[in-house]
């Protein structure tokens, strides 16, 4: 293991359907499994002091996808959130939700809302789901809402800098991520964390998110420990302040 551990881990949890053809199951067993893996994750992380974790559970593409799919994702999401209440106050894990908790069912909503309330307190570390979440719908809503302050006279254009953008954004109590891992093979950011990215490091594995394990995690956190992150500076510049 690295003695540097990301402070926030996000995670683009993809695969589960491909997984699931390949166990000649329904693209549904694959997301059933995928909850169960992801309680595992947020465990590794916990045990392993990671302060932040976000996991990218559905994202505003995913509003596309058919009716039936939605509906099973849905009903899981608001799962996820009711069967681990307990687990998470426990652990003294703080729930949150970045993207747009409105735009779900109410059943789902209702059962998240009841996780973020009991979990409130928790401090030893944020599990973040993202949910109907996407950088792009994130922007458009701080864009439109910094647009309405200033019309109202609360914001000068001249004060609008990254930090009154950040604050407008879904994302504004978090910091940025350090590690964004994306299973399943692809290597894109499908509308994820896009603005606070900008300097994370990205790490992908093949395997199919059912299928991902602690020792991928730690494989990952041990990448992530031998990189350089310069920020824009020359590696000689690192050197004289280390
Ligand atoms: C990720 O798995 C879960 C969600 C996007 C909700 P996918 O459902 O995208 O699985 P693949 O990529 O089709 O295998
Ligand atoms: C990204 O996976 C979203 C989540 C993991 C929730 P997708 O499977 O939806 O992404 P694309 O469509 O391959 O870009
Ligand atoms: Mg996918």
């Amino acid at each position: 293991m690295t003695d540097r551990l990301p402070q926030h881990i996000a995670i683009i949890m993809d695969g589960n359907g491909r997984w699931a053809r390949s166990q000649d199951l329904p693209r549904g067993a694959g997301h059933e499994r995928g909850v169960k893996v992801a309680e595992h994750a947020y465990r590794a992380c916990h045990e392993r002091r990671v302060p932040h974790l976000t996991l990218y559970a559905f994202s505003y593409s995913n509003w596309r996808r058919p009716d039936e799919e939605v509906t099973m994702l849905m009903r899981l999401c608001g799962e996820f959130a009711e069967t681990n209440r307990d687990e998470l106050v426990e652990r003294n894990i703080r729930m949150r939700v970045i993207g747009d908790l409105e735009e779900l069912p109410t059943p789902t909503r209702h059962r998240i809302e009841g996780t973020l309330e009991a979990t409130e307190a928790c401090r030893s570390m944020t599990l973040t789901l993202a949910l109907g979440y996407g950088c792009r719908n994130d922007l458009v809503g701080a864009v439109r809402a910094i647009a309405a302050h200033a019309q109202a006279g609360l914001l000068l254009p001249e004060e609008i800098d990254e930090d009154s953008i950040r604050s407008f954004m879904t994302t504004s109590e978090l910091p940025d991520p350090d590690l964004i891992i994306r299973t399943g093979g692809e290597k894109r950011l499908s509308d994820f964390l896009l603005f606070e990215s900008a300097m994370s490091e990205l790490y992908f594995s093949h395997t199919m998110w059912p299928e991902f394990t602690e020792e991928i995690l730690d494989k990952a956190i041990s990448a992530y420990g031998r990189r350089q992150r310069r920020f824009g500076r020359t590696p000689e510049q690192l050197a004289a302040e280390a």
